[in-house]
């Protein structure tokens, strides 16, 4: 059982050996490897998932309507600005989702501007690198936790 989903899409199996200039020289091995080592300093779990299939990746969405995911961190890289069936997906769960980047979006190319998942997301982190995805997990387990000390 898991506590928190991240989910990894198109493309960032490939960080590491991908434009370092824009995305630096660590692979998602090493973000993984991070994002586990501040789970366990935070005394959560997390389920780590990454495709380069859009539907893969709805239907990864789907089942964390049933398995138990309190909150998702998403890099859905190039799907980030234009699927709208993720948005789509992630729109139908009532937990907290945090999008990241690595990378400043909002200093790049005016496509990478536009977010549509940002409408179904709680906010969201670009630009610092692996470190985008430790501030992202931060923050889903900031709204869980704030969540769960409200009065039912
Ligand atoms: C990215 C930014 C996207 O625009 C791009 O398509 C990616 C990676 C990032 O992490 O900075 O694949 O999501």
């Amino acid at each position: 059982m898991h506590d928190y989903l991240i989910l990894h899409g198109v493309n960032l199996n490939m960080f590491g050996r991908r434009d370092p200039a824009h995305y630096g020289t660590c692979t998602l091995d090493d973000i993984n490897r991070d994002l586990h080592a501040l789970a366990a300093e935070l005394n959560v779990r997390l389920d780590i998932f990454q495709t380069n299939d859009e539907g893969r990746m709805v239907e990864r969405i789907h089942a964390a309507l049933d398995d138990g995911t309190r909150g998702i961190v998403i890099n859905a890289g190039a799907w980030t600005h234009y699927s709208y069936a993720i948005m789509d997906a992630l729109g139908m769960l009532s937990l907290p989702v945090v999008e990241v980047h690595m990378s400043n979006v909002h200093a790049r190319e005016a496509f990478r501007h536009e977010s549509v998942l940002s409408r179904v997301s709680a906010g969201s982190v670009a630009g610092f690198g692996s470190m985008s995805y430790l501030l992202g997990l931060r923050a889903v387990h900031h709204l869980v936790s704030v969540r769960s000390a409200l009065p039912h």
